[in-house]
């Protein structure tokens, strides 16, 4: 072997680096050379992990929950999330058959698309959307279909036509993540029942990513699929993860709901892979889920301020459009009106304005004309990143 990256396989060759990483590599190198720069790209709560999860951490650590857990998840937890499902989804999930923990929900979403996928074939993925999406589709050796999300009414959604337009006989998954990275839409019960109605004319699986789940707003509920019914539920995987509503996203905690036979084999996924996370990382998660909902309406609130704050300061800005978030924690930009890529505007913006967002078309072509804003960090980060961002678009604007 002469070099030794040709030792490197074809599979993880299909691998990129998420645009979240790929710009932190450049400002790490603008740093470097000394510039101050301004952040409002990642999906990372800048609100700490609420004291009461941290202690039971803590305490758990101090009892010696310190050795291997149970791979499936520890009883006690994935008791909490099948109440978490009822009270809060109106679901009803066995914890002993039909939960599975994970090491957050980007395994969870790794477990569901190795056990699912065969060689070849198709998952539906609605675009623009979460960029790690598509390399692990890929890894688990299938390949994405894009159903071209529509902007319309000052929202992104999805239709039935759309739907129908994307199938092929390949297809076997429907990807959906409601509150929708980056779009901000939260799908509402027609959207869904039309998803539910596509998936089961046309036999598919719904992996459904529900992570953004409690920052929606106006009043706006979110509302998961499974939760439209018995046919739909026994063809979803729901997936979440204590990682934004608890602010707990260094703790990798995460979960899958599905029909026994899906749960079963991603179970065998874990066994051979993650094992799960960590024993008194569980135990708090226990403490999250069980605990008072105060602090998590505290910090939906805090996002919902910043949002509009976000919505103020930028739509208008330099004739750009702010399309207003339903959900989640990003907002896009329209810019089409400057007549550059998005990733021109994007590099721009960094190195003239020392202000850092993600161009829409990392999440595919259709988010080609817009800049995805996050208001996950707030205070003094987003004023000042407001205020370079309203002034780098009015400079390109002329
Ligand atoms: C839509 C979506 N799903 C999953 C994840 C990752 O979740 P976790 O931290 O639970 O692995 C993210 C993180 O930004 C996300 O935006």
């Amino acid at each position: 072997m002469s070099e030794i990256s040709s030792a490197i396989s074809a599979r993880s060759r299909l691998l990129q680096p998420t645009a979240v990483n790929s710009i932190l590599a450049e400002v790490a190198e603008l740093r470097r050379q000394g510039r101050r720069l301004v952040s409002l790209m990642r999906g990372e709560p800048d609100l700490p992990t609420p004291a009461h999860i941290v202690e039971a951490a803590c305490r758990a650590l101090r009892d010696g929950r310190t050795h291997y857990p149970d791979n499936r998840g520890e009883p006690a937890l994935r008791e909490a999330i099948a109440e978490k499902l009822y009270r809060e989804n109106g679901l009803t999930y066995d914890p002993g058959s039909e939960i599975l923990v994970t090491t957050g929900a980007t395994f969870a979403l790794w477990a569901a698309l190795t056990a699912l996928l065969n060689e070849g074939e198709e998952v539906l993925l609605p675009e623009p959307i979460y960029d790690a999406y598509t390399p692990v589709i890929r890894l688990a050796g299938g390949r994405v279909r894009p159903v071209r999300a529509r902007l319309g009414g000052g929202r992104y959604s999805l239709t039935g036509e759309d739907l129908e337009a994307a199938w092929n006989p390949a297809a076997k998954l429907l990807l959906v993540n409601t509150p929708w990275n980056p779009t901000g839409t939260v799908l509402t019960r027609d959207e869904l029942a039309l998803v539910a109605a596509f998936a089961a004319r046309r036999n598919l699986v719904v992996v459904s990513d529900e992570i953004y789940e409690a920052f929606t707003y106006d009043g706006r509920v979110h509302l998961s699929p499974a939760a439209l019914g018995e046919e739909i539920r026994e063809r979803t995987i729901l997936i979440n993860s204590l990682s934004k509503t608890y602010a707990m996203t260094g703790w990798r905690a995460g979960y899958a709901a599905g029909p026994r036979a899906i749960i079963d084999a991603m179970y065998l996924v874990l066994q051979q892979s993650s094992r799960g996370p960590a024993t008194f990382v569980q135990d708090a998660a226990v403490a999250a889920l069980r605990g008072s909902r105060e602090r998590v309406e505290a910090m939906r609130a805090e996002y919902e301020r910043r949002r509009a704050l976000v919505v103020e300061r930028l739509d208008g800005a330099g004739r750009a459009r702010l399309i207003r978030p339903e959900g989640g924690f990003f907002a896009l930009l329209e810019v089409r009106a400057l007549g550059r890529t998005s990733d021109e505007i994007r590099r721009r913006l960094l190195e003239e304005h020392g202000v850092v967002v993600v161009h829409g078309s990392a999440y595919g072509p259709a988010g080609e004309g817009t800049l995805r804003i996050s208001f996950a960090a707030g205070g003094e980060t987003l004023e000042d990143g407001l205020a370079r961002l309203r002034e780098g678009l009015e400079g390109l604007a002329g």
